[in-house]
């Protein structure tokens, strides 16, 4: 598609695609001409999904100046500074993990299951603030949450079972949420609920819940299939003896996973006038789609664009966006895939995948696998 129609129209979807590494960067640049507002859509409907709705108030879905100031709510907690002190917590829970699943008779772990989707859960629930006592519970809504956005199964009974949990977590943050308006502690859901915004008031209720659920269905599913796919990219290339020996070469070895297998595939976006992209007439009101993992094997941006080549330097891949809203948790996810394959090396005498049928992830947007074991 990038050679031979590198903007086109899909009319059973009924937007533009764009593929090719210059203009995804352009669109993400330029927030006048392309906004994320949903609602600017000539074909925006209303979603079913409540938690849909609240999104659309968060930073994600909203242009500046309304995008700054809610970012400006939390950005500093996800500094790389402040992220860089979590390092300790983060390789505790590793080892755990690890040491959970290898204590396992099966002589196998599911690197998925046992490793990259409980890691960053946790790490969420711990930067927000909520007891240790209750994160299995946590795991258990968050489950529900991912299954959300990628389960085409909707029958009445799993939407009954969604909607419980969807409700039994909201009510349990409005509680956090009182709770830190009335005696603010050290953690980020007090930043969330006392942070002042630029006239002086502090987010509503549903401001701090859609926060709450933008930073775990951000950062949650996109970070286990990071650590998955490296996983299958080192095993792959037979990098893991190297990377074993020379582990401060696995943070450029995750960039080249986050070019190679992007996690995020692509982002939407709404144009805001009629604009001329190569030699397509796109309309405003019409929505068109950025495909980052495209741009990111673009052979006009990158030598070589499809071997994996873990040293790969320079590598501005856009694997994390590009522009305004360029991944808030960027930092973070870099420093729990980086300790997660550090420990991963480090534990394991071999690593080696099982022979399995892999199952790929149930969404468009998001690339990874359900389950990859390995032994
Ligand atoms: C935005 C990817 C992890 C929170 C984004 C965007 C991408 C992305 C492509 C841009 C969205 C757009 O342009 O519309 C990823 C990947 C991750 C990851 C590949 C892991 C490998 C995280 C984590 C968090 C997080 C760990 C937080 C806990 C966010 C937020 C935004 C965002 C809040 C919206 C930023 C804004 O609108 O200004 N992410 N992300 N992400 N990400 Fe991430």
């Amino acid at each position: 598609m990038r050679e031979s129609a590198p903007v086109r129209y899909d009319p059973s979807r009924g937007c533009w695609d764009v593929f090719r590494y210059a203009d995804v960067k352009r669109i993400l640049g330029d927030d006048g001409t392309f906004s994320v507002n949903p609602r600017l859509a000539d074909d925006f409907q209303e979603p079913e999904r409540p938690e849909e709705g609240l999104l659309f108030e968060t930073m994600l879905f909203k242009d500046p100046p309304r995008h700054d100031e809610l970012r400006g709510v939390v950005d500093d907690a996800f500094e790389p500074r402040a992220i860089r002190a979590l390092e300790p917590e983060i390789r505790e829970l590793a080892t755990d993990l690890l040491s959970d699943a290898l204590a396992d008779d099966r002589g196998e772990l599911d690197v998925v299951d046992d490793f990259a989707y409980p890691l960053p859960v946790v790490v969420i629930a711990e930067l927000l603030g909520v007891p240790a006592e209750d994160r299995e519970q946590f795991k258990r809504w968050s489950d529900t949450l991912v299954e959300s956005s990628s389960a085409d199964d909707e029958t009445e009974a799993f939407l009954e079972r969604q909607q419980q949990a969807q409700m039994e977590m909201a009510s349990y943050f409005f509680e956090m949420i009182a709770d830190r308006r009335e005696s603010p502690r050290d953690d980020l859901m007090s930043q969330i609920v006392t942070r002042e915004l630029e006239d002086g008031s502090r987010l509503s209720e549903e401001g701090a819940l859609g926060t709450c659920i933008l930073l775990l269905i951000a950062g949650n599913i996109t970070t286990t299939n990071l650590v998955t796919n490296a996983v299958r990219c080192f095993d792959a290339h037979d990098l893991f003896d190297e990377l074993r020996a020379e582990p401060d070469a696995i943070g450029r070895a995750i960039e080249e996973v986050l070019r190679y297998r992007s996690p995020v595939q692509a982002m939407s976006r709404v144009a805001t006038e009629d604009v001329t992209l190569r030699d397509a007439e796109i309309e405003s009101g019409d929505r068109v789609v950025a495909w980052l993992g495209s741009a990111n094997r673009d052979e006009r941006q990158f030598e070589d664009a499809d071997a994996f080549v873990p040293d790969r330097s320079p590598n501005q891949h856009l694997g994390f966006g590009h522009g305004t809203h360029y991944c808030l948790g960027a930092p973070l996810a870099r420093l729990e895939a980086s300790v997660a394959l550090e420990e991963l090396c480090t534990r394991t005498a071999t690593i080696e995948t099982v022979d399995a049928d892999l199952q790929p992830v149930r969404s468009s947007l998001i690339y990874g696998v359900e389950s990859l074991p390995i032994r």
